[in-house]
């Protein structure tokens, strides 16, 4: 069964206006004819780069009912590289990060969450790193700097540990959320990164985590 772009309208906010586009995700006022062109725009961006067509010995790393993990590496096809360039840029988009020119790009291991509509729906990009500074848990109370504030000034230990594994993105399309695919992405990285064990939650960092990302990674972290 094939779905429409078809436009939902959210209940709630019929009045005002805002609209969620069932296929891209998008949410903006289907009144205003600028944001609609906005909509268009990056609903066909969006789309043609989360479209996953494909390629002979790709390296599945899980199987899942709802899809399968996909592992690149520095090193294969291009058309592969260019897929992850696709998605890292809508990924940075959405997050609003600067692109990073990592330390060892060829130690870069890139994982796709690829739904059964052949569609990158997950991405996880992870790299080998020494030492990580534990974000301590955000202090309370009405005096203490409220994290809405600053959301992203967590505070951290001074204190380096040592990791082995840094996780510099996690991303799951917005459709597709609290269906445990970054909580599968994260465990196959665990089982894939080092070839022959199994790192403990313990020895992977999350760099630079966003709102949504410390609630998943605290989340994850203690089960
Ligand atoms: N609010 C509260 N709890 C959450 C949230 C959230 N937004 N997201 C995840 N959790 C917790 C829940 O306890 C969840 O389990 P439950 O659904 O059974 O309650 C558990 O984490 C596992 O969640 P998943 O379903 O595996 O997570 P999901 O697939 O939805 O992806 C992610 C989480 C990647 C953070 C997603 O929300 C996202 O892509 N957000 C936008 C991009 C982003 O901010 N990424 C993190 C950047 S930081 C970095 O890249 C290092
Ligand atoms: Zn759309």
């Amino acid at each position: 069964k094939k779905t429409k772009d078809q436009l939902i309208i959210d209940a709630g906010q019929k009045h005002f206006g805002a609209t969620v586009c069932k296929s891209c995700g998008m949410i903006y006022t289907a009144s205003n004819p600028e944001d609609e062109m906005q909509h268009v725009q990056h609903h066909h961006r969006f789309l043609e780069g989360i479209k996953y067509v494909g390629w002979k010995k790709e390296r599945v790393v899980a199987e899942f009912w709802d899809g399968k993990i996909v592992l690149v590496l520095p090193h294969d096809p291009s058309f592969a590289i260019k897929k992850v360039e696709d998605v890292q840029e809508l990924v940075d988009n959405e997050l609003g990060f600067q692109q990073v020119v990592p330390k060892c790009p060829n130690k870069i291991k890139t994982f796709l969450f690829i739904s059964d509509e052949k569609r990158v729906v997950g991405c996880l990009i992870a790299e080998p790193i020494k030492q990580a500074f534990r974000v301590l848990s955000e202090p309370t109370g009405p005096e203490s700097p409220s994290s809405t504030e600053c959301p992203r000034a967590w505070q951290c230990s001074d204190v380096p540990e040592p990791a082995v594994c840094g996780i510099s993105r996690i991303w799951v399309f917005r459709l597709k959320r609290r269906k445990r695919i970054a909580r599968r992405l994260v465990d196959t990285l665990r089982n894939c990164f080092m070839f022959g064990c199994f790192l403990s939650a313990d020895e992977i960092a999350f760099s630079d985590p966003t709102p949504d990302g410390k609630l998943f990674a605290t989340k994850y972290c203690n089960t």
